[in-house]
């Protein structure tokens, strides 16, 4: 489902603060969610999104400010309203010692899924991450990506309106990743509202309506891609990636700095990406002096300028050195 300006506020954050000791994770961060929005929030490595997100389900209480899930406030760890919210945690939370089927259950208790639903809630959710053949499989026999889609599962047991996943594909190898990114993707067209952190920006691309920028514990952006783009001043510029036929020719690199407005270059071997200003007046220009210059091109793509782009645009920061 797509944001939609009319369907109702189901989670709002007022002016959030979180300190620990001397240091303030979270600092004022207001933001709301709507019903089958996907939510993207991205920032580097202690921005404060963890923080963020153990403070709307209820698992850390805020210093100051407020918390309203459908309306209400959610006040503690307890409270029944919580049931709406599911949480995949960043770090993984499952009994290493029993086995798949054995997580699910427990989790699904502590959830307060019925006694009696709890089978076929395990059944569904594991079908749902494609380990059904593995239930019955100790936790601690598991690869990495195999844990990260059982603690996925763990949070869909009470089948919650509401998803935050918090890095859930972070550390796993490309295949688990691109299951889960796929089970995150139908959840999405089951119309669930997701908020979303990672470090992956094409995650956040493709599966995100809107992004909330958090650096140091503030909100710096929260917009529409495309408005965060303009905003950003990289409205019309582009990434190209063109493959040769041969090798690059030492030579290249000069002939494309020489373009005028031409942005950053790098080669790899046949790969070649070039930032440019102008997507229009960039392409003809590389692609020109490409044919000039005798180098056959095999493939050629343009692409809008990424999160990363935007993120150093908007903080004067890298989002993954800092
Ligand atoms: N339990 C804690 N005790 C002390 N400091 C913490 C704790 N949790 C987080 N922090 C600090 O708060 C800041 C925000 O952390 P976190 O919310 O985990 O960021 P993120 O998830 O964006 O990486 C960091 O500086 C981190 O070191
Ligand atoms: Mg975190």
């Amino acid at each position: 489902m797509n944001t939609e300006g009319s369907a109702p506020v189901v989670l709002a954050a007022r002016n959030l603060v979180r300190r620990f000791g001397d240091r303030v994770a979270v600092d004022g961060i207001s933001f709301e969610v709507r019903a089958g929005e996907s939510v993207g929030l991205l920032g580097p490595n202690g921005a404060g999104k963890t923080t963020t997100f153990s403070m709307v389900t209820g698992l850390l209480r805020p210093d100051s400010g407020e918390l309203l899930l459908g309306g209400a406030a959610l006040v503690s760890d307890t409270d029944p309203i919580k049931r709406r919210l599911g949480l995949v945690p960043q770090d993984l939370a499952l009994y290493e010692e029993l086995d798949a089927r054995r997580n699910l259950g427990f989790f699904a208790a502590i959830q307060g899924v019925g006694r009696s639903r709890i089978p076929e809630a395990v059944r569904s959710a594991l079908e749902f991450v494609g380990l059904s053949d593995r239930a019955d499989d100790r936790v601690g026999t598991f690869s990495g990506g195999m844990k990260r889609r059982l603690n996925l599962a763990a949070a869909l047991l009470h089948d919650p309106d509401i998803l935050l996943l918090d890095e859930p594909t972070v550390g796993v190898d490309p295949q688990s990743r691109n299951a889960i990114f796929d089970n995150i993707a139908e959840l999405r067209r089951r119309g669930k509202t997701l908020l979303y952190t990672t470090h992956y920006m094409e995650e956040v691309e493709r599966l995100c309506d809107r992004v909330i920028i958090i650096d140091r514990g503030r909100i710096v952006a929260d917009d529409s891609l495309a408005r965060l783009r303009h905003r950003a001043g990289a409205g019309a510029g582009a990434e190209l990636r063109i493959e040769l036929e041969e090798p690059a020719p030492e030579t290249l690199t000069g002939i494309l700095r020489d373009i005028p407005g031409i942005g950053s270059v790098r080669i790899d071997g046949r790969s070649v990406q070039v930032r440019v200003g102008s997507l229009a007046a960039g392409s003809s220009q590389v692609l020109g002096r490409l044919a000039e210059a005798g180098i056959g091109v095999r493939s050629f793509s343009a692409e809008p300028p990424n999160l990363e782009a935007v993120f150093l645009e908007l903080t004067g920061r890298s989002l993954r050195d800092s």
